[in-house]
């Protein structure tokens, strides 16, 4: 009986703790965001993406798989640059460099990642120019983006 009481004890004095500790953080976290600013800034910053985390990362999807959507992906970028759908064209854009950003992981050739990662760039470039509603700007990156699909393709898909 009296042990009871004794955990008893121990885990009340854990949970008053824990709300004193909890407390305090949670309005920590809350008072590191601006004001207003940054609510629709999709580009994680480098240092507060969990580098730890993504030791051991590995791609789920087979690259097929990957390439199909990076090309229909692309080809709605597209279509919505031709439309002036600004926000379908950030859309878009940012799923693509998602997918360029994954694709590094589907090869260790330093060139392959290079190529991997210009699309990348170029894609969030391209976000960039779309939410600015800048259509020809999207259109001439789209245009690079297709280059960088070619290069990779020419070292590397067999079927040309
Ligand atoms: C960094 C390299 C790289 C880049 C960049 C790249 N691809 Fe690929 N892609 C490949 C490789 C390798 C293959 C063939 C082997 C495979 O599919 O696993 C391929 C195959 C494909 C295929 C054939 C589908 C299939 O069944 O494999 C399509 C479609 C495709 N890519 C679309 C694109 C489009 C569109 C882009 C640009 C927006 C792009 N790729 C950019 C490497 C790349």
């Amino acid at each position: 009986m009296r042990s009871h009481i004794g955990v008893a004890v121990v885990f009340g004095v854990l949970g008053a703790l824990s709300v004193v500790i909890a407390i305090p953080l949670a309005s920590a976290v809350q008072t590191q965001e601006p004001a207003g600013e940054n609510e629709h800034a999709p580009l994680v910053p480098e240092a507060a993406r969990p580098a730890a985390l993504l030791e051991g990362f590995k791609p789920v999807a087979d690259r097929h798989v990957l390439m199909e959507w990076q090309e229909r992906v692309f080809n709605g970028m597209n279509r919505a640059i031709l439309q002036k759908k600004d926000s379908e064209v950030v859309a878009h854009a940012w799923m693509l460099a998602e997918l360029a950003n994954v694709n590094r992981f589907h090869s260790e050739k330093d060139d392959y990642r290079r190529w991997a990662k210009n699309m990348l760039d170029t894609a969030v470039k391209l976000a960039e120019s779309g939410k600015a509603k800048k259509f020809d700007q999207a259109k001439s990156l789209a245009r690079k983006i297709n280059a960088i699909c070619s290069s990779c393709h020419d070292v590397y898909r067999d079927d040309g």
